[in-house]
């Protein structure tokens, strides 16, 4: 809903600040606190508090932000500032071009994980009806991405957690998929029976070691069963690589996300279950991060 903007300056915490200045103000405030993207972060959160888009915040950044704002743009900015993720204020993230609800129960789709959409869709090309399992689905962003896309596709999205398949569940109604994707909760393959053209899963990689490096946005906000991989980080891939021919159509394809240092791991895994034509892509970074593979026994 858009608030109102008002036409004179008035009282309260942000008097006398035009949306421009309170959008300065909280720039400034973010960039001492270490904020990354201080000046994104502070236009984000005077959207959702104003209800205003991108353009109508340029065309009244001279106008001021109605006082009945004040209180939600002060809770938003000290949130931040106390370190909470901005997708978790805002309750959503962008993910492939589209919105996804996020809360605590989901880990927020990231932008590296793109790269398994655009392989499946590549896959994918001048398929028809094709089935596709995403394992350890969350907020269902890597199923709902490809159904979105490939409009005759039906998808098998897997969690362990409940909690996690209520959101991908809500997430696959907002983008008109829920006919298309059916949502089992489980371990891995468990619940699964059916036969599929990709599998595909971002598992959690991080090693027990590495987790106790990571930032507190990550290990504060996201859940740990999303990020914990095992003493070695390759649990996850250990279960999903023995077991996933079994539930592969023929020249079925695999394609996982992965850590920046577990390409050679992952890739042994795969060789060992008789994988073939095995390929590790690279993220923005430059870092592995996702592996293909065929299965053509
Ligand atoms: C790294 S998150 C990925 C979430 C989402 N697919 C994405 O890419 O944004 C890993 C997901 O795997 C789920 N998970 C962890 N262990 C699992 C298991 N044994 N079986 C099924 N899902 C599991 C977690 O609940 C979490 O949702």
């Amino acid at each position: 809903m858009t608030v109102p903007l008002d036409q004179r300056p008035h009282s309260g915490p942000y008097s006398g600040l035009t949306v421009n200045s309170l959008k300065r103000f909280l720039t400034t405030q973010f960039q001492e606190a270490g904020v990354e993207t201080p000046d994104l972060d502070a236009r984000l959160l005077v959207m959702a508090a104003t209800g205003l888009t991108h353009t109508e915040l340029i065309i009244s950044g001279r106008d001021f932000p109605p006082a009945a704002t004040f209180d939600i743009i002060a809770d938003y900015a000290n949130r931040r500032l106390a370190g909470e993720p901005i997708d978790h204020i805002l309750g959503y993230r962008e993910f492939y071009g589209r919105r996804f609800k996020v809360t605590k129960d989901v880990l927020s789709p990231r932008p590296e994980t793109e790269l398994l959409i655009e392989a499946a869709l590549e896959n994918l090309r001048g398929k028809t009806g094709a089935k596709i399992l995403d394992l350890g689905t969350g907020s269902g962003a890597i199923a709902i991405s490809i159904l979105t896309e490939e409009n005759d596709a039906q998808g098998l999205a897997i969690d362990m957690s409940g909690a996690a398949l209520d959101i991908a569940k809500e997430n696959a109604a907002q983008h008109n998929v829920a006919d298309r994707l059916k949502v089992l909760q489980g371990s891995w393959f468990e619940a699964v029976t059916e036969h599929f053209d990709i599998i595909l899963s971002n598992p959690p990689y991080i090693t027990d070691a590495a987790m106790k490096h990571l930032a507190p946005e990550v290990t504060g906000f996201d859940p740990d069963i999303a990020l914990r991989g095992g003493a070695d980080g390759l649990a996850a891939y250990k279960e999903i690589i023995s077991n996933a021919p079994q539930y592969l159509k023929p020249n079925g394809i695999i394609l996982l996300e992965i850590g920046y240092d577990q390409g050679p791991s992952v890739t042994d895994l795969l060789e060992r279950r008789n994988f073939s034509d095995i390929t590790t892509s690279q993220d923005l970074s430059g870092h592995d991060r996702m592996i293909k593979a065929a299965y053509k026994a």
